[in-house]
């Protein structure tokens, strides 16, 4: 495809290049959650939460097709578990890799599959959902949220990070 002015939409960045450049914005890392229909809590590691209003407050996650996104969809629920530093473990073990000794488990608070000692718990109820590629956009309508104090945990150049950075200015609001 061409526009007037030449652009060329038929240029893509190649898969490795477009991968660094996304690493280069630093996300939180969070765990979605939910409950399967044999009643189990289960969960992927996911830093693709975005927040989409505050007033009503709507938030959105892009899931692969997967047994969560099977869940998230079957049970028409979802929550977003925010990590802090502490939960280093459980953003390994939820992204499908292997942690040394138990590996930690989300819990069934009242049918939202929710991480223990999260910073930040946002249950969702889907609002819409839009299938892109092999991702699927979950649109979600907070049904509740609460939040603690804590390190957050952060992914930046493919590393996880501890720590909220060296403040250089306040938006007070
Ligand atoms: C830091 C990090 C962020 C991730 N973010 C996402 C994401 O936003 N969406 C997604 O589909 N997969 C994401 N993944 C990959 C999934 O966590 C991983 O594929 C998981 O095993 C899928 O679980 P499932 O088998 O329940 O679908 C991420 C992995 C890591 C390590």
């Amino acid at each position: 495809m061409q526009f007037s002015d030449n652009r060329d939409l038929t240029h893509r960045p190649d898969a490795t290049g477009f991968r660094k450049a996304a690493a280069r914005f630093t996300t939180g890392v969070t765990v979605v959650g939910a409950i399967n229909e044999d009643g189990r809590p289960i969960g992927m590691t996911a830093n693709s939460f975005v927040t989409v209003s505050l007033t009503p407050p709507i938030v959105l996650i892009s899931l692969k097709h997967g047994r969560t996104l099977s869940a998230v969809e079957a049970s028409g629920r979802y929550c977003v578990s925010v990590l802090g530093a502490a939960s280093l473990d459980a953003s390994w073990h939820f992204s499908g890799k292997q942690v040394a000794g138990n590996p930690p488990a989300l819990h069934n608070e009242s049918d939202f599959a929710v991480l223990p000692g999260a910073l930040a718990v946002f249950a969702c109820d889907v609002l819409r959902s839009v299938e892109v590629a092999d991702h699927r956009l979950l649109i979600g309508q907070v049904r509740w949220c609460r939040h603690e104090e804590g390190e957050p945990l952060a992914f930046f150049g493919s590393e996880f990070c501890s720590g909220p950075g060296t403040p250089i200015r306040n938006l007070a609001y």
